[in-house]
């Protein structure tokens, strides 16, 4: 979920809804603001914000606050939508995470007469603040955050009270310091039209903010925290005109790519401490896991250090014993598994480093060493130029920590990446929308490509796909294979070139239409692909990179010829702050 804040001298509402615009990628099934003038007025929508923005703008006043959601109690409707309130409908509240004791919460608040109004955790918020104020929001929010187990990023607002009060738990908030005004987000979009200076809240903050300054607290305490000046501009988390947002971070991958390599030649410290590790546990989820085993297998055959992934999800509950070094890897810094798992491994004595794109964000506060891949706001929930530049980070710390230097081959990525821009891949999207079932196969590096590929198109096409090592399929995928289960699979000219050829004639011998990604000029290939698709004679790293962005294009042109929502799958959340 996402929400913003708002209190200065503008109409609040607009601002709370173009703010929740750029939150959207954190959930889109149902949105709501509030606003103060100085009565309180609410507005809640099922569905997208643009589908229903004109009548919440329409609300008056200057302080506001506003909630996009992603269910996760109560499924998605205009009851379960937020700000929820309190039974007198003088108290608002958003929430970002899950109120873990919220059921036995909610009883007492029965027993002592409560009638709730939707499935939500959240709803118990506004009812024990409503039991605790007397006119001072602050002193009410910090009375009862310490009952409240769980996650939060809190704001409230109370009828005839000129404050808003925020507070933050385990969830991302973020203040930003305008002219005369304030605006409040789960993350700085929302802030960027209005100012560059922004206070990131600690856990465990509660802050009230008037239209003329704020105060924050912790543990009843007053305290300062630093001033970030923010380094995204507003433009960049506009479309400019491409269709979606997924297709312009696609084609902002020649700039994230080369952006990223230079970002860590500078990063000696960093480096460092993977050159002195005995051996590397990386923790992820989703693309960034996929991007994390292309590292493992770059640390493995080329720095010679052991490392495996471990889902974030998979770490926090089975730890893998002795690691010396964990790497959280997460695009947002806010998935809530890659973060329990890194904390995880903090207090099990390991040394902890992180990799993410975005500054100031939650797991920065966990990881005793950051790297910033700076491949600017990704907006689409696929990700797509965010792990372009993780698998740079990777291969550029790779080049750093080996004798072997792979410094030409960067470059030639770097020289080629717009090419494969422009690639003609109708006929492949042809065989992807007529087809059920999708498998992705490869070897080594090829491996995570595949499944990245698979995973893209799951996300936005809605067409089932798998990635699979190429060696694996025999033993139980090839019960899958028909004319109609279209197989893609990736054959550069390297050590496993001939048996992976043997693979891709083993699935023509069983007639499933073939989409091979292979070198220019490999006659071999031509024959036996359906469709091929030739890429530039480039390294090995050259052809990891290179194809990943052919299967991102393969999954966009597949989904916006089906008609879906391609930057906003449903189902999905670009951040999933809850475990
Ligand atoms: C969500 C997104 C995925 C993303 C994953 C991990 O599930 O939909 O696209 O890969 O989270 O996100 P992170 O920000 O930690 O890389």
């Amino acid at each position: 979920c996402g929400i913003v804040g708002y209190i200065g001298y503008r109409q609040a509402a607009p601002v709370c809804t173009s703010g929740l615009l750029s939150l959207e990628y954190r959930g889109y099934d149902s949105f709501g603001i509030a606003t103060l003038s100085p009565a309180l007025s609410l507005c809640k929508h099922l569905g997208k914000i643009s589908d229903a923005k004109t009548s919440a703008n329409h609300l008056e006043g200057q302080i506001g606050i506003g909630h996009t959601r992603w269910a996760t109690h109560g499924v998605p409707s205009e009851i379960n939508a937020h700000p929820h309130v309190d039974r007198n409908k003088k108290i608002a509240v958003v929430h970002n995470g899950i109120i873990e004791n919220y059921a036995e919460l909610k009883r007492g608040l029965e027993e002592r007469g409560v009638v709730f109004a939707s499935q939500t955790d959240t709803e118990v918020i506004p009812h024990l603040i409503a039991e605790k104020y007397t006119g001072d929001l602050l002193a009410a929010v910090t009375a009862i955050l310490p009952i409240l187990k769980g996650s939060y990023a809190l704001l409230i607002l109370a009828e005839d009270n000129e404050t808003l009060v925020a507070a933050r738990k385990g969830s991302p908030l973020v203040l930003g310091l305008g002219d005369k005004e304030y605006i409040l987000g789960s993350d700085a979009l929302p802030l960027l039209e209005y100012t560059k200076k922004a206070v990131y809240f600690e856990d465990g903050d509660a802050a009230v903010i008037r239209k003329d300054g704020y105060e924050i607290y912790n543990a009843g305490a007053p305290v300062s925290r630093p001033v970030t000046e923010l380094e995204w501009s507003a433009d960049v988390a506009r479309k400019g005109g491409f269709q979606h947002y997924m297709l312009k971070e696609i084609f902002e991958q020649p700039d994230a790519f080369a952006n990223t390599l230079s970002v860590v030649k500078r990063c000696n410290e960093f480096i460092d401490q993977i050159r002195n590790a005995h051996s590397v546990t990386v923790v992820a989820c989703g693309t960034s896991a996929n991007a994390s085993m292309v590292f493992s297998y770059l640390m493995e055959r080329v720095c010679h250090i052991p490392t495996r992934v471990v889902l974030g999800s998979e770490f926090k509950y089975f730890p893998t014993p002795g690691t010396d070094l964990v790497i959280g890897v997460s695009q947002s810094g806010e998935t809530a598994d890659t973060i329990a798992a890194l904390k995880l491994a903090k207090n099990l004595g390991a040394q902890t480093l992180a990799v993410t794109n975005v500054l100031g964000s939650s797991i920065t506060r966990v990881a005793s060493s950051v790297l910033y891949t700076r491949a600017g706001p990704e907006i689409s929930v696929a990700a797509t130029k965010s792990f372009i530049s993780q698998v740079a980070a990777f291969m550029q710390i790779t080049n750093l920590l080996s004798d072997h230097q792979i410094e030409f081959e960067l470059a030639e990525i770097r020289r080629y990446l717009p090419d494969v821009l422009s690639l003609d891949l109708s006929k492949a999207v042809e065989l992807c929308t007529a087809a059920d079932t999708l498998l992705y196969i490869g070897r080594g590096m090829f491996y995570p490509v595949a499944m990245e590929g698979a995973l893209k198109m799951k996300e936005i096409s809605y067409i089932h796909a798998e990635g699979y090592a190429a060696g694996e399929l025999k033993h139980g995928p090839f019960a899958l294979l028909s004319p109609e289960t279209p197989v893609i699979g990736m054959c550069f000219p390297d050590a496993v070139y001939p048996v992976m050829m043997s693979n891709l004639k083993e699935i023509k011998a069983r007639s499933a239409p073939l989409i091979a990604l292979g070198r220019k000029d490999d006659k071999d290939l031509d024959e036996v692909a359906d469709v091929c698709i030739s890429l530039p004679a480039v390294s090995e790293y050259g052809a990891v990179v290179l194809s990943s962005v052919i299967l991102q294009q393969l999954a966009y042109h597949t989904a916006v010829a089906l008609g879906r929502d391609v930057d906003m799958p449903r189902n999905l959340a670009k951040s999933v702050t809850v475990e």
